[in-house]
């Protein structure tokens, strides 16, 4: 069981703001200490660039960068030469798009959901714009669940790749991966899956799901920002095209132009990579398994529904995703603005997100293009809810107007 009031002192977020009530995790995590002295020692300690060097400081960094990449595979059960580093999630999917577009023909479909982040549409957008891609949603609820009736008969023979996010970021709706994957396979599609807003909050296994790249964020999971992973299976990683090219991922090349490169995954990390971030990635990993994904999301469900519960009693607002068990809750006060009621809740120091979540067609499954997102993690308490909760019921169109920094 999570001792939050403990936890809470792993992160100095918490004492340096005394009363600040961060619910904005959805956008980024705070960090605890052990990943801020993992990041801190490198520059203190053992500066070095990595595949390198030729001395002890480089050979330490050697072990650290690529020991990480046992960590996520032990953190997301897969083989450590299935870890490639990326530097966001954005960048993991911008690597399977364009490293799989020569793989794709004219009029080939991309199986999506219009509830996605623009990080899993645009990538796809693009090879609809230079390949003739064709791009196809799946249905959702008003919640933006996808059901596997739904999505299989939404699966035909011109879908190529499916590409959905294992949980959206706006209404928290979890897809069923698995059921999708199986489905997907039986038409040969490469399943592409969207972690940045599962990874952090659950125990991912892309074995078991049986994914065919599956990517993630680190500055959402507690670790430093400029890292991220793209998963990818061993014998899909042969025929992906590095995006990137430069230092450290050839290992020939001549004046003709001729470039040998290195084995998946250091061919798709061209130039000196993000060390300090990856070394903080991995105490990051360390500390949420020390903790346990399993304690984390029940922790974290059970104080969602509780949240929930308390909004709903309240008259002046509406819930987009009361149903949904994870995830952030995203709402809207009646008749407000939702950038002008979250500056009223920063006025009494909250933090949360307003707009569209960079998910910009979900309009199309909400009927709204803006709405409040409270996004918590495993730090977050009980009271704050409760703070929370009353300031919510204070917002109205006379004190929301929004505050200027
Ligand atoms: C579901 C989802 N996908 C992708 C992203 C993009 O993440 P990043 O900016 O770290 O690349 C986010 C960030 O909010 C997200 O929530």
């Amino acid at each position: 069981m999570i001792d939050v009031e403990k936890i809470r002192n792993d992160f100095p977020m918490f004492a340096n703001n005394p009363g600040l009530i961060y619910f904005d995790s959805a956008a980024t995590s705070l960090k605890p200490q052990c990943v801020i002295d993992a990041v801190t020692r490198f520059y203190t300690h053992h500066t070095s660039n990595v595949h390198r060097g030729d001395y002890d400081i480089a050979a330490l960094n050697d072990r650290l960068y690529d020991g990480c990449r046992k960590k996520v595979a032990g953190f997301i059960n897969c083989d450590p030469e299935e870890v490639i580093y990326t530097h966001n999630i954005s960048h993991s999917l911008n690597q399977v798009s364009l490293g799989l577009a020569h793989t794709l023909k004219q009029g080939d479909v991309v199986l999506t959901s219009m509830a996605e982040h623009a990080s899993d549409l645009l990538p796809w957008f693009a090879l609809a714009r230079d390949h003739g891609i064709r791009i196809e949603y799946v249905p959702t609820d008003s919640q933006a669940n996808i059901s596997v009736s739904d999505f299989e008969k939404a699966m035909h023979e011109g879908v190529r790749i499916v590409a959905l996010a294992h949980v959206t970021n706006v209404l928290g709706s979890v897809n069923p991966i698995k059921e999708i994957a199986e489905i997907a396979h039986r038409y040969g599609a490469i399943v592409v899956v969207d972690g940045a807003q599962a990874v952090p909050h659950m125990k991912v296994d892309v074995k078991d799901l049986d994914v065919d790249f599956y990517g993630f964020s680190a500055h959402k999971m507690c670790g430093p920002g400029g890292v991220g992973v793209l998963y990818g299976k061993k014998q899909l990683l042969n025929d992906l095209v590095p995006v990137f090219e430069g230092g450290d991922m050839n290992a020939r090349f001549n004046k003709d132009g001729e470039v040998i490169y290195k084995n998946p995954p250091v061919r798709f990390e061209a130039g000196t990579p993000n060390i300090e971030g990856i070394i903080g990635m991995g105490a990051a990993i360390d500390y949420l398994m020390s903790i346990g994904m399993d304690e984390i999301e029940a922790y974290e469900k059970q104080l969602r529904a509780y949240f929930v519960e308390k909004m709903k009693q309240l008259d002046n607002i509406e819930l987009l995703n009361p149903d949904n068990a994870s995830g952030p809750i995203t709402f809207n006060a009646k008749g407000v603005f939702a950038q002008d009621a979250a500056g009223y809740l920063a006025s009494q120091n909250i933090a949360v997100r307003s707009g569209n979540h960079c998910a910009k067609i979900l309009h199309e499954i909400t009927g709204t293009d803006q709405s409040i997102r409270a996004s918590l993690y495993f730090y977050n308490t009980k009271e704050e809810v409760d703070r929370f909760v009353k300031a919510a019921a204070e917002i109205s169109l006379e004190n929301a107007v929004g505050i200027f920094f």
